[in-house]
């Protein structure tokens, strides 16, 4: 069966961004003029998904204007002339066939993920975190789908990460059945360095089947005290062969300060209409700090 549903939960709070949070979804934040979330539908889409349903919270209302038709704007851009830019603003809303649920508390991933179960039925589906952006010549979801219509089990991406960032992310015991893929023997949710069974952390994108439904209306809070999706996937994986793939693609973790301004420069240096000026600028910067280090 093809993947062509996909849940993407963006609830959380945001509070690494505060306090431009306080007011705007962590999703909407722009890399250069295009919105996370953007990126992040524009990949499902691009890997065969046409139906995504978003998990959201409270504050969130700007995800759905966006991705709705904007039938003013549309209109006083055609009459200025900007066909093009009206077109691009038509187009954002026919992406795909979206729809909304809330999650009416903070009760964690595996609690949204779940609130997605009646929508999603006996399909399977992807798991999209909004706060990483892949950039690949093959869609990062797109690799996991392809796993998964081989070889018929969920699949996880998963990419390596230093001793330091383990207690982070779901760290996977990982049989390895080639450089990049790996049976999923364990996970854990955030260890600590020392509890760690590996350095290979689950990364933001999920193919998951409907099983994974009746564990994670089992599943109690955990780590941070909240139900995760990580301990539901570990009771999958005694279950069923659940793969774990390191995707052919760049990840950006745009959910913290330091990865979303990263993304931002490397989009904005990769952008022929801004890119040059953007170099130049960089460059005069570099120079500059670089002498006045020298001559404090
Ligand atoms: C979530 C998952 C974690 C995963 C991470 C990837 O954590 O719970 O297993 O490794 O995303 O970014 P969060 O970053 O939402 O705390």
């Amino acid at each position: 069966m093809r993947v062509e549903k996909a849940v993407i939960p963006v609830a959380g709070f945001g509070t690494r961004f505060l306090p431009v949070t306080k007011t705007q979804p962590k999703e909407m934040l722009p890399i250069v003029d295009v919105p996370v979330i953007h990126y992040v539908v524009e990949e499902a889409v691009a890997s065969g998904i046409s139906d995504i349903l978003f998990v959201t919270s409270r504050g969130k209302r700007a995800i759905e204007d966006y991705f709705d038709r904007s039938v003013d704007l549309e209109c006083l851009l055609e009459h200025a002339e900007k066909h093009q830019m009206a077109k691009a603003l038509r187009d954002i809303s026919n992406l795909a066939d979206v729809h909304f649920i809330r999650q009416k508390e903070p009760l964690g991933l595996g609690h949204a993920v779940l609130l997605a179960r009646r929508h999603v039925g006996n399909d399977p589906f992807a798991v999209l975190l909004g706060d990483e952006v892949f950039c690949g010549q093959t869609p990062c979801l797109a690799q996991l789908a392809s796993i998964f219509d081989s070889l018929g089990g969920p699949v996880v991406a998963a990419q390596r990460v230093s001793k330091q960032e383990v207690s982070n992310y779901g760290i996977v015991d990982a049989r390895p059945l080639s450089d990049f893929l790996f049976e999923v023997q364990d996970l854990v949710e955030k260890p600590r360095v020392l509890d760690a069974p590996s350095d290979l952390a689950v990364a933001g994108r999920y193919v998951l089947t409907p099983d994974i439904f009746p564990l994670l209306s089992a599943t109690g809070p955990g780590s941070g005290g909240e139900i995760q999706l990580t301990d539901a996937l570990r009771q999958l994986a005694r279950k069923r062969t659940v793969y774990a793939l390191i995707p052919s693609a760049e990840r950006h973790d745009v959910g913290n300060p330091v990865g979303f301004i990263k993304a931002n420069i490397l989009f904005a240096v990769r952008r022929g209409d801004i890119g040059p000026a953007v170099i130049d600028f960089m460059r005069d910067l570099l120079i500059h700090e670089a002498t006045r280090g020298q001559t404090v």
